[in-house]
């Protein structure tokens, strides 16, 4: 999806799109790079953090919307180990934003039976932030409706060199016999396992690249880019992301035939 999607489609309501869905094709795994809150902002006259702040909106919306649809799962990058080289004020303040989301948001993920989970390196980040981390993970962790993954101070490449560390740990430790070692192996030392790779992945922005996430779980993931902006992305954005992934055909390498007999 790099444009808008058919007009025919942009005269439906809300309702009339989420009608149009076949359960059985939904995606069990939807995954966003949610990007464009900078620009959001910009277009505003306003500083990036405000942008920052109105995606946040934005996240809730699609874990209300994943909830009502039945997606299990869903992860967001919110913040990559690239973005480390941001203005230290920017980094502050989207710090100050994932505390406060965190430890004002719990409850309500609690009461919505979504589990919580960070991946990526977070040594980095600061020692309040961690905690919320920390302690959102624990307090969410019986919940089983949905599970949120949200890729902090994350890179795709650093999360496969951590697993090929670990895995020669064990390699080492005689757990592991280097001649087991295969894809799916190595695949249960990713941060996401024991996660399904995700179905969809949605960029927001019309920035059509991955910028380091998920670089192992995406290789046969469907790709969806939009020009909206993250702030802007809501409900019908969704869906009409959902109707775009449902028109896709999912070969995995295969002849079609093949795949639906
Ligand atoms: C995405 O929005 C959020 C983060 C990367 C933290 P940006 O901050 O990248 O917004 P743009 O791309 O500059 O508009
Ligand atoms: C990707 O967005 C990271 C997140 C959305 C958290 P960026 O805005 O950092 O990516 P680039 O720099 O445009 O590739
Ligand atoms: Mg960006």
């Amino acid at each position: 999806m790099t444009h808008r999607l058919a007009s025919n489609l942009d005269q439906l309501s809300e309702q009339e799109l989420t009608a149009k869905l076949e359960p059985e094709l939904l995606p069990k795994h939807v995954a966003v790079i949610m990007d464009g809150n900078g620009r959001w902002a910009e277009l505003r006259g306003l500083p990036r953090i405000a942008g920052h702040r109105e995606g946040i909106n934005s996240v809730r919306e699609m874990i209300s919307q994943c909830l009502e649809l039945g997606i299990q799962a869903l992860t967001i990058y919110a913040f990559s180990q690239e973005n480390w080289n941001r203005p230290t004020q920017e980094i502050s303040a989207l710090m100050g934003l994932l505390e406060h989301y965190l430890s004002t948001e719990r409850a309500s993920l609690i009461e919505q039976r979504v589990r919580f989970q960070a991946i990526g390196r977070l040594e980095p980040l600061p020692r309040s932030a961690q905690h919320w981390v920390r302690t959102t993970e624990q307090e969410t962790a019986h919940c089983d409706r949905m599970v949120l993954t949200v890729a902090l101070s994350y890179s795709g490449r650093a999360e496969i060199a951590d697993a090929v560390k670990e895995l020669v740990a064990d390699v080492r430790a005689g757990v592991i016999q280097p001649d087991r070692i295969d894809e799916t192996l190595l695949q249960q030392y990713l941060y996401t396992h024991p996660l399904p790779d995700p179905d969809l992945l949605i960029r927001t922005s019309g920035e059509t690249r991955i910028s380091n996430f998920l670089l192992w779980q995406l290789a046969y993931t469907e790709l969806c880019f939009t020009p909206t902006l993250w702030p802007d992305f809501r409900r019908r954005e969704f869906l009409l992301a959902l109707l775009e992934y449902q028109k896709r055909e999912r070969r995995f390498g295969r002849v079609l035939s093949v795949v639906s007999s």
